[in-house]
């Protein structure tokens, strides 16, 4: 689906919109940067031995931009920031946090009242669990939520059979309690609620893990149906194969950090097109890349200072790795890495 020059999806092949000249407006029309997020860092502060008040910072300087009908996956590890990061965007942060940084959505400021306003119109969340669901409520009722006039309420419930439909959920799936659900249908539903007032913005986290193969595959074309449909969704997953099988762009975060932000097509054949020797080594630890396991773990935040966050695991690094924390660097296309050897990991695979 494209747009036209008034924003307003048209639809390529139906015969109305036949007309070659809008055909080509629409396809030459730039997709709208519908979110991006810049020098966003979060810390918590907590009380610690004798009521010393300490800061934790836990992601810094992170950055995201989202297009309207793209897929961005945002890979890392766990604590890596992943969650905080879609929390951040949705305004759900937890009251001891501090957040930084600048968001736009559209164009406007995204401060938290209008979050507030857009969290589950515009901007939805598909959690990554049905516990996510009230238990003690009918799934209808969940999705439609308290509306008080009659006539606002059967629009909605008339939106969630349609939803439902889309995927093959039948309609008195709304009259079952969560504990009713089989694991497919609870997956279905958990879209449906996020689905149902038609966000531009979704936000998956973790939308697959556990999953068998066939449910996985379901799951990941929801996912790129949506953004054919023009939204935009930030995919949040360990997952690397899910990553590389729908996302357009890859983030990957690392100790809260973004360490590289690199084109979906640039992770294939030996990965030398990969920028960070961590997205490396995590390439090459693949089954299918030689299983080439690489050893350590993830510091805390907290445990690094005026470093390099890979310095420990990695096996190219040179003396100023040691004292100083990389900058996020552009190098063209929309990629950006976090590495002092820039020149070594990009510039000699070219
Ligand atoms: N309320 C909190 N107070 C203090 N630290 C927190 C809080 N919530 C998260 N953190 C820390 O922030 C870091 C990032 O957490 P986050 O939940 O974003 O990780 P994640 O990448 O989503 O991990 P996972 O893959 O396990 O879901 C972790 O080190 C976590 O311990
Ligand atoms: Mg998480």
């Amino acid at each position: 689906m494209l747009k036209d020059e008034n924003n307003e999806w048209i639809n390529v092949n139906n015969e109305v919109n036949d007309n070659k000249e809008i055909y080509n407006k629409a396809k030459n029309r730039v997709p709208k940067v519908l979110l991006s997020a810049s020098n966003i860092s979060i810390s918590f502060s907590q009380y610690s031995k004798g009521l010393k008040k300490i800061v934790l910072n836990v992601v810094e300087n992170l950055d995201l931009s989202v297009h309207e009908g793209e897929i961005v996956a945002i890979l890392g590890s766990s604590g890596s920031g992943k969650s905080l990061l879609a929390h951040a965007i949705l305004g759900i942060l937890p009251g001891n946090s501090v957040l930084k940084g600048e968001m736009e959505y559209n164009g406007q400021i995204l401060d938290q009242k209008l979050k507030e306003e857009l969290r589950g119109n515009e901007i939805a969340l598909i959690p990554q669990s049905v516990d996510f669901l009230d238990p003690l409520m009918k799934i209808g009722d969940q999705i439609i939520g308290d509306i008080e006039d009659e006539k606002e309420k059967e629009e909605k419930r008339k939106e969630m059979i349609k939803v439902f439909k889309n995927y093959d959920l039948r309609e008195d799936t709304a009259y079952l309690y969560p504990f009713q659900l089989s694991g497919g249908m609870a997956r279905k539903v958990l879209f449906s609620i996020a689905l149902i007032n038609n966000p531009s913005l979704i936000i998956a986290d973790e939308p697959t893990p556990g999953l068998d193969e066939k449910s996985l595959n379901e799951t990941l074309n929801y996912l790129k149906i949506m953004a054919n449909e023009g939204k935009g969704i930030v995919l949040i997953t360990h997952d690397i194969h899910a990553a590389v099988s729908v996302a357009n762009k890859i983030a990957i975060f690392y100790s809260g950090y973004l360490i590289e932000l690199n084109e979906t097509k640039n992770f294939n054949k030996n990965g030398d097109k990969l920028l960070h020797p961590y997205t490396k080594a995590l390439y090459k630890s693949l089954p299918q890349n030689g299983f080439q396991l690489f050893e350590g773990s993830q510091p805390m935040n907290i445990e690094i200072e005026n470093q390099c966050v890979y310095y420990d695991r990695c096996n190219q690094s040179i003396k100023e790795c040691k004292y100083s924390n990389p900058e996020l660097t552009e190098i063209g296309n929309g990629m950006k890495v976090r590495c002092h050897r820039l020149d070594n990991t990009y510039l000699n695979n070219k």
